[in-house]
């Protein structure tokens, strides 16, 4: 089984930005994390991480035909972009998204997930923890 996660803008900055929300682990220990959990699944995971909506919609197109599924935290995206909601629409895949802060305790901005509306489910404000739970979620 090979499962495509996304990651979208400033996550590339996590032990950076906003450590009291994110946490210290940075963009790399993420990374390692989800390779860890993959292999202890045993599923194959591709990890892509882009601060722009087009190359995020390019990645979900390129899934189509080879992947089997796709965990996605599309951070800012989530909120705003129908393009993403679309391709994920388009290649029909299961999806799972994930947030690593609790994102319907916060501004209610986050509280509007497009990306969402293509999502089987959703694992948000456990941290790192979400994507294991995603991985696991899909394998099944
Ligand atoms: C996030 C939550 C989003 O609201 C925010 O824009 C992010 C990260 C999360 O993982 O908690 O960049 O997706």
């Amino acid at each position: 089984m090979k499962i495509l996660v996304l990651n979208g803008p400033n996550l590339n900055f996590l032990g950076i930005r906003e450590p009291d929300i994110y946490g210290k682990q940075t963009y790399a220990d993420l990374t390692a994390y989800i390779h860890s959990a993959a292999a202890e699944l045993g599923v194959e995971v591709e990890i892509f991480q882009s601060n722009h909506e087009g190359a995020l919609v390019d990645a979900i197109q390129n899934a189509y035909g080879r992947m089997d599924g796709i965990v996605i935290n599309p951070a800012a995206y989530t909120h705003t972009s129908v393009a993403i909601l679309d391709a994920l629409k388009a290649v029909a895949l299961p999806a799972v998204e994930v947030h690593l802060s609790d994102v319907d305790a916060r501004e209610a901005f986050r509280q509007v997930s497009y990306a969402g509306m293509a999502c089987q489910t959703r694992f948000t404000g456990l941290g790192f923890e979400g994507y294991k739970r995603a991985l696991e979620y899909l394998k099944q």
